[in-house]
């Protein structure tokens, strides 16, 4: 057996006994898979992790960056109190449409708010909006402004917030400080600022499964 075929047949197991998906997430990935959308959301498993560390945080709010079809909005939403709120921001008309259907049908349509945009000009907006710290950052857009995205975080959350970075490996090219490519110079960048950053404490984590080697930063705000 491959050990792709094995991360697969893994997770597989992990998710049908612990993460498994309802109609709406089903029908969220059915829908975004019909209108085109690409197959990087998250796992279950990654989705369900999420929804328990937005737990833990006891979070009533939660900031996304990288909505695409809404399939880790739903997970995340899914954590909050009914009066809580999350924002989602997604450069592509498209992928916020279908969000904001998949949101919807998953009963998440008062809670949640698609804004589109690049990310960079929908981030000041929000802030100029004064809105309360966010409890939870995940960054999951355009990996080359990931470390613009972890200091626009750090502007909008307060002490204790948690915020997390996905897809950081870049198929192991994140170890390579002359790399060329935008995505490894922007992660490597977000890494360094966890890293030295007084405000954040942090750390980075591999994982292999669905969706291949792969990992996560997360970063804890500090007063
Ligand atoms: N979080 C989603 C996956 C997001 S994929 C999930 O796990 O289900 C990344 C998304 O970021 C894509 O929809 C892409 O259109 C969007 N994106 C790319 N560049 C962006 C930018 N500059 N601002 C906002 N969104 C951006
Ligand atoms: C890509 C983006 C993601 O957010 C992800 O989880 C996987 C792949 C991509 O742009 O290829
Ligand atoms: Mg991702």
């Amino acid at each position: 057996m491959s050990d792709s075929q094995l991360w697969d047949d893994v997770d597989s197991y992990f998710s049908t006994l612990l993460s498994p998906e309802d109609d709406a997430l089903q029908a969220a990935l059915r829908d975004s898979d019909a209108e085109g959308l690409p197959h990087i959301n998250v796992a279950p498993n990654q989705g369900k992790l999420l929804q328990l560390l937005a737990r833990i945080q006891g979070a009533r709010t939660v900031l996304e960056i990288g909505t695409l079809g809404g399939y880790s909005t739903i997970w995340l939403a899914r954590a909050l109190p009914e009066d809580g709120r999350l924002v989602t921001l997604e450069f592509d008309a498209h992928h916020a449409d279908v969000a904001r259907r998949n949101l919807a049908r998953a009963g998440l349509e008062r809670i949640t708010e698609v804004r589109v945009g690049p990310a960079l000009e929908s981030l000041p907006k929000l802030a100029d909006e004064n809105p309360p710290p966010f409890d939870l950052v995940f960054i999951d857009a355009d990996k080359a402004n990931n470390a613009h995205y972890v200091e626009w975080a750090l502007k909008l959350t307060s002490a204790g917030s948690l915020i997390v970075v996905d897809n950081v490996v870049r198929e192991g090219g994140v170890v390579d400080p002359d790399s060329a490519d935008p995505s490894v110079r922007g992660t490597r960048a977000a890494l360094q600022l966890i890293a030295e950053h007084p405000r954040l404490e942090g750390t980075a984590v591999q994982t292999v499964g669905s969706k291949g080697h792969d990992g996560f930063a997360l970063a804890r705000v500090l007063g």
